[in-house]
């Protein structure tokens, strides 16, 4: 699975975003070591604080279904009508569950907007000095 496939089937499932308050959908395409991809969209919720990311979507979901080893996830933003005019990175919480998972200087973030633009960060770039299991460990 190429960087292109998995922009492809992020866009898919920005299409499924259910997001009447903010009108902003994002999708996301996790790719496993395995080769597997689970994809997720944002899920938005009325008392707004049990709103979950598209990021962490497919986190969950891959997690559920017993995946532990993550390659790289594409992701992809903007308002509802519009192809996505900006990149759309994670934000801190989904970071925060991504360093929980994956290494941070293997582990890649792929950025598109819907006109071509495409940026890789690792995790390590997006989130330095992380908190993580290894910090409770010593
Ligand atoms: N959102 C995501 O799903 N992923 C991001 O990377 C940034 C923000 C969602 C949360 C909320 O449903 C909407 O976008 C506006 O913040």
């Amino acid at each position: 699975m190429n960087n292109e496939e998995l922009i492809m089937a992020a866009r898919e499932a920005r299409k499924t975003a259910y997001a009447p308050y903010s009108h902003f959908q994002v999708g996301a395409a996790l790719l496993t070591d395995t080769g597997r991809v689970y994809c997720g969209c944002n899920i938005e919720n009325a008392a707004y604080g049990p709103s979950n990311c598209a990021e962490r979507t497919a986190f969950f979901k891959a997690v559920s279904e017993g995946e532990r080893s993550f390659r790289k996830i594409a992701v992809v933003g903007g308002r509802e009508g519009t192809e996505a005019d900006a990149l759309c990175a994670p934000c801190g919480i989904c970071r925060q569950v991504m360093q929980e998972f994956c290494d941070p200087e293997k582990f890649k973030i792929i950025l598109t907007d819907g006109r071509g633009k495409i940026r890789e960060l690792s995790l390590g770039e997006l989130l330095p000095y992380g908190f993580g299991a290894e910090n409770l460990s010593r």
